[in-house]
This record gives structure tokens, sequence and C-alpha cells, in this order.
């Protein structure tokens, strides 16, 4: 596929994320056409892979063989669904099921501990939300998820080799990918994403946004319920159209990047290029704390429950930050990676200046790329900076 296509394709794929590359792959593109990088003939690793823009762009110009790896398990069920997943699509029988199936499985997990006015969601959300997915795991024809032993070999953190990875059907993916996206377009987009927690606020976002566009009645009634029917299906639809039907070699990791570095895992396929998009440091890019309500959904597990996550979340204070930079560079080094792209913006954790000596003393070769963007945050208000991509060979 053409950068053109791809760019387009990139932009009706609903995976508006804090720090998505999906608007600035044209320009990487354009750098790797300046550096002469041809991705066709290379395996890739996005390291840091978040809603996979760059894994997605490598499946579409052509990469050779395709790895993700992000430690949310949100992320990688997007990566699973846009990159790894070779075509197969939801049938509308599929999505009629997903929806309205009233199954008798069902838990309360979201009714108990996300329900109520100053909690995310109103109890008929909730009670929609917690009924979807037990209707996920009916799908037929998947390797059934075993959430029990992702959350295990994660809690343990026990080392992922080629049969512990990131284990779930592609149909179940995808619609947790819908229902996951849903749920986000629901508290809004940028960086204020699920930072006002509470029922009560993210009705007063929800109800002024969609007054505005006034096309039909979003709500149900006067209690102001999101219309979870009309949303899911229309979720469920976006991500089916963004599907492509491309065999890749692709596979989906769901672990911790530094501790997969120091698996066997690339023993038997080196990797010829990583891309490295770290968040970019401080209380903004704190990953587990913008996404942990979509972790606690999809592995039915409290919020609490899920702080070994923090012990491996390396990249969100600043103090830590360079030490565990330097260690992922040894890595990197230790894996023989030939070529690492890097990206940072002018407000990363520290200035550029200082991670080209950082980068110098591991490498032979460091250019650096800079190109203005406008930033959007969250009620339409934009920012002006600078986007860095640093090429390290
Ligand atoms: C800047 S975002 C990547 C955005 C991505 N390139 C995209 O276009 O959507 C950084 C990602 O690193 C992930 N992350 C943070 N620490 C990690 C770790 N130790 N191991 C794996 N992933 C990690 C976060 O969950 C987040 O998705």
């Amino acid at each position: 596929m053409d950068i053109n296509s791809i760019e387009k394709k990139l932009n009706i794929t609903p995976n508006g994320y804090v720090g998505s590359k999906k608007n600035k792959i044209s320009w990487i593109n354009s750098c790797f056409q300046n550096e002469g990088i041809d991705l066709k003939n290379s395996t890739v690793f996005d390291a840091f892979s978040g809603t996979g823009s760059f894994s997605i762009y490598s499946k579409l110009i052509g990469a050779k063989k395709i790895f993700s790896n992000d430690f949310l398990i949100s992320s990688a069920l997007y990566v699973k669904t846009f990159v790894e997943n070779p075509g197969l699509k939801l049938s509308e029988e599929e999505i009629k099921y997903l929806i309205y199936n009233k199954n008798r499985k069902t838990d309360s997990f979201m009714q108990k501990y996300y329900t109520g006015e100053e909690k995310y969601f109103h109890e008929k959300e909730s009670i929609f939300l917690d009924n979807f997915k037990v209707n996920i795991e009916d799908l037929d024809g998947n390797i059934k998820i075993n959430m029990q032993d992702i959350f295990y070999l994660r809690k343990n953190r026990i080392n992922i080799n080629d049969d512990q990875i990131f284990k779930i059907g592609y149909k179940q993916a995808a619609a947790f990918a819908a229902i996951l996206s849903m749920i986000s377009s629901w508290f809004g987009g940028g960086a204020g994403k699920f930072s006002s927690p509470s029922y009560k606020s993210r009705k007063i976002f929800t109800v002024s946004r969609e007054k505005a566009k006034r096309k039909d009645r979003p709500f149900i009634g006067e209690e102001l319920v999101l219309d979870y029917l009309k949303y899911s299906k229309s979720s469920l639809d976006k991500i089916n159209r963004c599907i492509e039907p491309i065999e890749t070699n692709a596979l989906t990791f769901n672990t911790d990047t530094m501790s997969l570095l120091q698996t066997k895992a690339f023993v038997n396929n080196p990797i010829d290029l990583i891309y490295i998009d770290l968040p970019y440091g401080g209380e903004h890019t704190d990953y587990f704390k913008l996404y942990g309500l979509l972790e606690s959904y999809v592995l039915s597990k409290p919020i609490l429950q899920l702080n070994y996550l923090n012990e491996i979340n390396y990249f969100n204070s600043k103090i830590e930050y360079e030490k565990s930079f330097i260690k992922l560079l040894e890595l990197l080094k230790f894996n023989k990676i030939s070529t690492w792209i890097f990206s940072f913006n002018d407000s990363s954790w520290t200035s550029v200046n200082r991670i080209i000596n950082i980068l110098k003393a591991f490498t032979n070769r460091v250019k650096v790329y800079n190109a203005e963007h406008s930033y959007k945050y969250r009620r339409g208000t934009n920012r002006n900076g600078t986007e860095y991509l640093f090429i390290c060979k």
C-alpha cells in the first residue's frame, strides 16, 4: 500500500490514544526514505506499541515480520486486531449476539466497582459492559481467552517465550477493541482521558458534546445513560472496517519490554529495526494511570490488584527515567539490533542534546529529524510543538 492510502487508513482507525503517532507516520516514512530504510526486507519490533500506529504502518507497507509489545492488555488488543489479524471480521450475527444476548454467565464486576455518581458509569451501562464481556468469550472458532493465565504470567513476571505469548482469538480481540474504543470515546480524547473519572463529570463533558451535535438522541430517557446499543454497534462496525485482509507475519506480546528483551524471544528472529516510542515522562504520560480502567475491565480485576504494573512502569517518573533509558539501550546493544528509531518531543524528560549525548555512548551514528506538529487537546485546544525522530545505526 502507498503512504497516502496508509495515512487515510490510519485516520479512520479508531485508536485515538495519548501519544498516538498515527498523524506522524507520513513524516516518519519520509525520514525513512531519506535514510534509505526499507521495511520490506526487515524484521521490525514496535517495542512500546500503544495502539500500534507504527505496527499498522509496517503491516501496510509490507514489512517482512512484525513484533509488537505493550504492557497494557488494552493496547495489545488493538494491535492483535489491526496488525496480527489476517482479515477475520465479526459477522452481523456475531455483532448482534455481542450486543443483545442476555448471558446467564454474566458477572457484576463493573456494577460492583465502577457504578454510581462518583464512579465512571451508570448502572445500566455497567450491566451492558459486564454482559458484553461474557458474550465475547462465547464467540466461536477462537482460542478461548485465558485471562487467569495472562494474569498469572504477568503477576509473577515470568519470562515470556514463544508459547507464552499473548493468546486470544482474533474475533474476541476485535470485540474487545471495539468496546474499549467505545468506552474511551465516552471520556473524550487527548490527555484528559479518564482524568475526571466520575459519572457526574463524564456526563457534563458528554452531554455538552452531544447536545452540540444533536443529530439524534444519544441518551436513553432522562437519566442520561449513554446509548450503549448504538455506540457499541457503530464501534464494532468501525473496527470491522479497519481489519485488513492481509496475511502478515506478526506477533503481539503483552509484557514488559525490558524483560522481553532479556528473554530468548528474538534469538531465532533477530530484529533489524526497533521503533521506540516511550512515554515522554511525567504524570501526563503515566499510561497505567490513564488506561487502568480499561485494564481493569478486560481482566475483571480491580485497579488495586493490578498495581504490579506500577513496578514495570519505569518511564513515568522523571527521576528514574534516565537510568531506565540507559538500561534499555544496553539491552538493544545486547540484542545486536542494527537500527534503533526513537520518537521524542519537546516535552520529553530531557533536552534533545542530552538524549543525543546518551545515544552517542551506544551507537556510531545518531541522526535527528524534527518537525513542527500541532497537538490536539481535549475541548478542542491545540498546542504547537516539535516532534523529534532519532535514527541510530
Ligand atoms: C507513547 S505510547 C506509544 C504510542 C504508540 N506509538 C501509538 O502510536 O499508539 C507509550 C506506550 O508504552 C507503554 N509502556 C510503558 N511502559 C512500558 C513497559 N515497561 N513495557 C511495555 N510497554 C510499556 C504504554 O502502555 C504506552 O502504550
